[in-house]
């Protein structure tokens, strides 16, 4: 597991607390790095094991999540139909146990959290509950450059309600020559739109960049103006710290395969505060499975809805799915959300440090410096030369290291504490000096 690491033109001796055995010191007093030992790590076709910090897109695969699936696997050779009730975890209520751990991530009760869907699913579902224009109340707010999926449910949502998007779709865009979003524009927005916003939909990490907002008084504001407010947690659930009931959001989605290392294609999650909790007069697109439990198989004509957020489930939960992810909470419950937070901002910072000392005037790091508004994920521009900036990604992944390419020009590196060390780290960075001079 140890990296072969290059030595250039003695800039390591210009920083003599920024080298491998510094690195190494590091995870030799770092508490958790007994977690990573717990994930599969990928290798190449040689068999070197690469420097993987792509958790911001798929999350690895934790060593458990065999087992896991194969529990159910097992279940359903051994039992069939009688699985739904006699498998080790009963198939009927699979999901309920990644409540729990779930709402212990994004600071929500257990009734406000369920694990169902994917992301963009889960965001037209409750785009049905809560965005529901009135004749003055028409306008969505987002922020410009809205991760594509959410852009084109929110302009088929409009187009469902026959609104048009010139008119009701606000944008928020990072200031010219800036590269982030200011809360004070933010709301500034919210306030000028005030009696015209039905939603406000906001990401917890700006999927591109890596902002993260200070969500809290965006939320208060927008309900201050009378709008309904809608989060997307993708690049924020196992990443940031997260107090979604106290905060006051109506409504939040996320997906699982990202920093929660569920799998590809894994359940999703939605949250719902409990003020929405009581089966009320909000509309939604009903299924069997939101259906009261205790009548649900009374097979009856109408639609009776759980309390809480299960009330949004529409179909039987996909157990396969959902196994791995079970695996995975496991592990964060051990490994404690606070502390992962702690160690995320030690490495994000350490490799920051790292490409400002050992890459001055090459790269601009366009994720926000201060540490309130960033997570694990780091957003890289080549700025000299820019027009090798491509390739330069392209050498970098020939080097071992996995981190991915946003076009323009963004390559996004996110070391995760579950599994990264600071070894890691360097040997990204040192990976990333030789692909910029080759
Ligand atoms: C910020 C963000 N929103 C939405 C999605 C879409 O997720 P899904 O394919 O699960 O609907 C993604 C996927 O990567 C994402 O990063």
């Amino acid at each position: 597991m140890r990296h072969v690491w290059h030595r250039h033109g003695g800039t390591h001796l210009k920083h003599p607390e920024l080298n491998a055995a510094a690195a190494l010191a590091k995870d030799a007093s770092d508490p958790l790095a007994p977690y990573a030992a717990e994930f599969h790590h990928p290798y190449d076709s040689t068999g070197r094991r690469l420097v993987y910090l792509a958790g911001h897109s798929l999350g690895l695969q934790p060593k458990a999540a065999g087992d896991f699936v194969e529990e159910e696997l097992a279940d359903w050779r051994r039992l069939g139909v009688l699985g739904h009730h006699a498998a080790r975890r009963p198939w009927i209520g699979y999901h309920e146990h990644l409540a729990a751990p779930l709402a212990e991530l994004i600071g929500a009760a257990d009734s406000e959290v369920v694990a169902m869907n994917s992301l963009t699913v889960n965001l037209h579902l409750m785009m049905v509950s809560f965005f529901r224009p009135s004749a003055v109340r028409t306008r969505v707010l987002v922020e410009k450059s809205a991760f594509p999926s959410d852009r084109y449910a929110v302009l088929s949502q409009l187009e469902f309600h026959g609104l048009r998007a010139a008119r009701d779709l606000i944008e928020v865009e990072p200031r010219p020559g800036e590269r982030n979003l200011r809360s004070e524009d933010l709301l500034a927005a919210i306030e000028r739109e005030g009696e015209h916003l039905a939603l406000v939909l906001l990401p917890g990490v700006q999927y591109l960049t890596g902002q993260s907002l200070d969500l809290q008084p965006l939320i208060a504001a927008a309900r201050r103006a009378g709008a309904m407010v809608g989060l997307d947690l993708a690049h924020s659930v196992g990443n940031t710290l997260l107090h979604l009931h106290d905060w006051n959001a109506d409504f939040a989605v996320w997906c699982s395969y990202k920093y929660l290392n569920g799998g590809p294609g894994a359940v999703g999650g939605c949250f719902v505060h409990e003020r929405h909790a009581r089966p009320s007069k909000i509309p939604r697109f009903a299924g069997w499975w939101g259906h009261d439990k205790a009548t649900r198989f009374e097979m009856g004509p109408d639609f009776i809805p759980i309390g809480g957020a299960q009330g949004w489930q529409i179909s039987n939960p996909p157990i396969l799915s959902a196994a791995p992810l079970l695996a995975s909470l496991d592990i964060f419950k051990r490994a404690d959300m606070r502390r992962l937070r702690d160690k995320s901002l030690s490495l994000t910072g350490f490799l920051e440090q790292l490409i400002e000392a050992l890459l001055p005037g090459t790269i601009e790091i366009i994720t926000p410096k201060s540490t309130a508004q960033r997570g694990c994920q780091l957003s890289l521009r080549i700025v000299k030369p820019a027009s090798e900036a491509k390739r330069c990604h392209s050498r970098l992944a020939d080097l071992g290291v996995i981190g991915d390419w946003r076009d323009p020009d963004i390559i996004r590196l996110a070391p995760a504490p579950l599994y990264n060390s600071y070894s890691d780290v360097f040997a990204a960075v040192d990976a990333l000096t030789r692909a910029i001079h080759p």
